[in-house]
């Protein structure tokens, strides 16, 4: 690694080190039964050769988090062999961004076949990951995708079986699982101070910006997303499946949709040129950015994507509004919210324990400024409330996206919990939105088992 990515390194795990307030036999506990995710001792790296790696999607998350801050962070880990769009412009102005020198595709089988690379990173739009994950597998080699893994169970059998036949390594983008808040509250469960959970209650909230952006693009449409209870909630569901050690067993739903799409009282079909514009709160003049401008305005020729689209169109056909009901593997169960037109952003979390809660409140967007970012809360029956510390480290969502690329690329040796997410992660945060949505469809208890075979 190379001095810059060895500091990164360092600072993000060091990040890991338990700074407990935990009563004494709590941190007893921790330091028996949860092993402090220590700083790797980089000395004990083997250096290994380059290996050739390519990305499908270069739109925002593939020229950023798997191109500029892997090749940032991890250049001696890699060497990027190609970049495959069906926007062959956008691939262009990611590339000049790069600053590299590499072929670029329009499709994935030639970019496969011709720049041969070992380890692909897919960021397309969701409903095309399996597609892309299979061929990737199919053609022996390892692949990163991005969340979701996938979109429907159909497509989740099909990743499933296309990982178990080609044996290679598919892994999954999910950066939340590293944020220092969300490892902060995995070491307290291991640390057995709240007994086994029976209940977890879950709220997420995305605001009138962050959460309005959703319905300004592609993911307006299940076709393309799978909605928000698989595009946005597998990052959710992950995190409880992970927290929980479990698996996700029967999921009740409903969803509506409440306030964009067709509940709006005006409409266009893009922020520019709207007559609208004067009136609507949710009026994004993208002329204004300029990386916007250059990634997707000025590459609108090609596939006539409107990156400004109205956020109240009627094509819209994804919920706003989900409260699900979920049953899991270890007997615990979950209510969990996700509301996208909130005037804030954040999430309350609790765990309720045989011995004690644990509660957090994280304030992520908010228009005030909050006391601290993430206040966790411990509280043993029959005693008092603690705080739990947890530093607010920098980088992309909390640290994760940072941690992340350096258990993938560095593979320090960190405790098994923080192992990097694998296929049978991906499928079971999927599938707890997939259940949801034919659940809200269906009117029905809808179980994980009835959707994919052999998981
Ligand atoms: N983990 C995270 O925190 C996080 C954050 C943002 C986005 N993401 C994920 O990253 C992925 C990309 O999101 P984005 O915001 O960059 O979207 P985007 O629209 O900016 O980029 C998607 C790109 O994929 C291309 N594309 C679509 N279908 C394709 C296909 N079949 N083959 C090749 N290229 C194709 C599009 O032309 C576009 O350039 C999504 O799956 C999203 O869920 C994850």
């Amino acid at each position: 690694m190379d001095g810059i990515s060895r500091r990164g390194f360092l600072k993000a795990a060091g990040g890991a080190a338990i700074a407990t307030t935990l009563g004494a036999d709590a941190a007893v506990a921790t330091a028996t039964s949860a092993p402090p995710a220590a700083a790797p001792s980089m000395a004990a790296l083997p250096r290994r050769a380059r290996r050739r790696y390519a990305i499908v999607g270069t739109g925002i998350r593939g020229s950023t988090q798997w191109g500029a801050s892997v090749l940032a962070r991890h250049g001696e880990a890699v060497e990027l062999v190609g970049l495959c769009d069906v926007n062959r412009k956008r691939a262009e102005v990611v590339r000049g961004r790069l600053g590299v020198d590499v072929p670029i595709y329009t499709d994935l089988d030639a970019m496969l076949a011709q720049a041969k690379p070992e380890l692909l990173t897919v960021t397309t739009v969701d409903a095309t990951h399996a597609d892309c994950i299979v061929r990737g597998l199919e053609a022996g080699v390892d692949v990163i995708t991005e969340k979701p893994m996938v979109t429907d169970e159909a497509q989740c059998q099909r990743v499933l079986d296309a990982q178990r036949t080609s044996g290679r390594r598919l892994t999954v983008g999910f950066n939340y699982r590293f944020a220092r808040k969300h490892r902060r509250i995995k070491e307290v469960l291991l640390s057995g101070v709240i007994g086994k959970v029976t209940s977890v209650d879950f709220n997420w909230y995305l605001d009138v910006n962050h959460g309005a952006d959703y319905f300004r693009r592609w993911h307006r449409l299940r076709s393309r997303s799978g909605s928000l209870l698989v595009h946005k909630a597998t990052h959710h569901f992950d995190l409880v499946n992970w927290w929980l050690d479990a698996d996700p067993v029967e999921v009740s739903a409903f969803g509506n949709l409440r306030v964009y799409g067709k509940n709006g009282g005006y409409r266009h079909e893009q922020c520019r040129g709207c007559p609208h514009a004067s009136k609507c709160p949710f009026f994004w003049d993208i002329t204004k950015d300029r990386g916007s401008s250059e990634l997707y305005v000025a590459c609108e020729g090609e596939d006539g994507y409107k990156r400004d689209g109205c956020v109240f169109r009627e094509d819209v056909d994804i919920f706003d509004t989900m409260n699900l009901a979920v049953r899991y593997s270890n007997g615990a169960q979950m209510s969990y919210s996700l509301n996208a037109a909130m005037p804030f952003e954040g999430y309350r979390l609790a765990f309720n324990g045989e011995k004690g809660r644990l509660e957090v409140r994280d304030h992520d967007r908010q228009p005030w400024t909050p006391e601290r970012p993430t206040e966790i809360w411990l509280t043993k029956s029959f005693g008092q409330r603690e705080a739990i510390e947890v530093e607010n480290v920098a980088g992309g969502h909390g640290g994760g996206d940072e941690l992340l690329l350096d258990q993938i690329f560095a593979k320090p040796d960190l405790p098994e919990w923080l192992r990097v997410p694998g296929v049978r992660d991906g499928a079971l945060s999927c599938l707890t939105g997939i259940a949801a949505r034919k659940s809200i469809d269906e009117r029905r208890l809808v179980r994980i088992d009835e959707l994919v075979r052999g998981i």
